[in-house]
């Protein structure tokens, strides 16, 4: 059985090979800046223990697991700018345009979206044309207007919302946010490792099913962090979804009914994973870790 830390070790060391510094040297010192701060690593490990679970070979999904790693550094680079949520810490260090200037992490988070499925296809010959095919549709829904982007632009409208508890809209409005600018990635890395390892379509369904609960489990926890945690903890700037009067599901529910929903979306992340019979303690143990928020 792979243990998390046999995990992130082996994803980072596959990143810092993958990830040479290059002419112009300033653009990829900036894009590799980012993703080897130490993140928790949280989609690379799901998108192995998915292809372990499904009973695939985890080497084959190691450039894949790296490349979604490459694609959430791009989402918090682009997150952070003084145009977004102008964010100073990400990591526990300054965020990408503290250091390397604002033009430079506009750059490097566009040099990361591609460079990432590039990744996956220079170093995946051995998965055949068909599964690369796939993993490409997956990553191009995922990482553009379908996917992530999607929900960052409706994240960034409902700065300043009227947030009123009676608004019926509002409560589509954060899902959708939370779908898209949370879910999709985990959904990516979820399916991404079940293609590799020859998953059924019964099986896509099901680990898509997961990755949509635990994904927004995750918001709506990084959500409570934000006005719970410290920087010390958690790395980041804090407390700006409150002074923005962002719509995050703090702002809209509460802190006490935020906690409780927390609470009923993981236990049915266990649901979905039990009555599927999917198995794996490494998804038991970052649903328990999550719940702890
Ligand atoms: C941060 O994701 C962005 C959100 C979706 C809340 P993580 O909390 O997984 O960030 P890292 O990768 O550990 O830095
Ligand atoms: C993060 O949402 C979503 C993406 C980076 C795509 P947040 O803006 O809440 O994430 P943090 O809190 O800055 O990590
Ligand atoms: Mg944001
Ligand atoms: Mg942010
Ligand atoms: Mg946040």
């Amino acid at each position: 059985m792979y243990i998390m830390q046999k995990y992130i070790d082996l994803i980072n060391k596959k990143i810092d090979e993958y990830m040479p510094i290059n002419y112009p040297q300033k653009i990829f010192k900036a894009m590799k800046y980012t993703v080897t701060l130490p993140g928790k690593r949280l989609r690379p490990i799901m998108c192995l223990e998915s292809c372990r679970m499904f009973g695939g070979n985890i080497e084959d999904a190691i450039p894949t697991a790296c490349a979604i790693e490459m694609l959430h550094a791009q989402t918090l680079i682009h997150d952070d700018l003084p145009c977004m949520d102008n964010d100073n810490y990400r990591r526990g260090q300054l965020t990408n345009h503290m250091v390397f200037g604002e033009a430079n992490a506009v750059l490097a988070g566009d040099a990361l979206l591609t460079f990432a499925p590039q990744t996956i296809l220079n170093n995946s010959k051995n998965l055949g044309s068909e599964k690369l095919i796939k993993i490409m549709k997956e990553y191009f829904h995922a990482a553009g207007a379908y996917g992530v982007i999607a929900g960052q632009v409706v994240d960034i409208e409902s700065e300043n919302f009227e947030i009123t508890p009676e608004d019926e809209q509002l409560p589509e409005i954060l899902d959708y946010i939370h779908t898209h600018k949370t879910a999709d990635l985990f959904k990516l890395a979820l399916r991404c490792g079940a293609i590799i390892a020859d998953a059924t379509e019964k099986q896509l369904e099901d680990i898509t099913e997961f990755g949509q609960c635990m994904g927004v489990a995750f918001q709506i926890a990084d959500d409570i962090l934000d006005v719970t945690s410290t920087f010390e903890e958690m790395g980041k700037t804090l407390g700006k979804d409150k002074e923005e009067n962002k719509l995050t599901y703090v702002n809209l529910y509460g802190l006490e009914k935020a906690r409780k929903d927390l609470a009923k979306m993981i236990d049915k992340c266990f649901e979905i994973l039990n009555k599927n019979n999917l198995k794996s303690e490494i998804f038991e143990q970052i649903l328990n870790k999550i719940r702890n928020a």
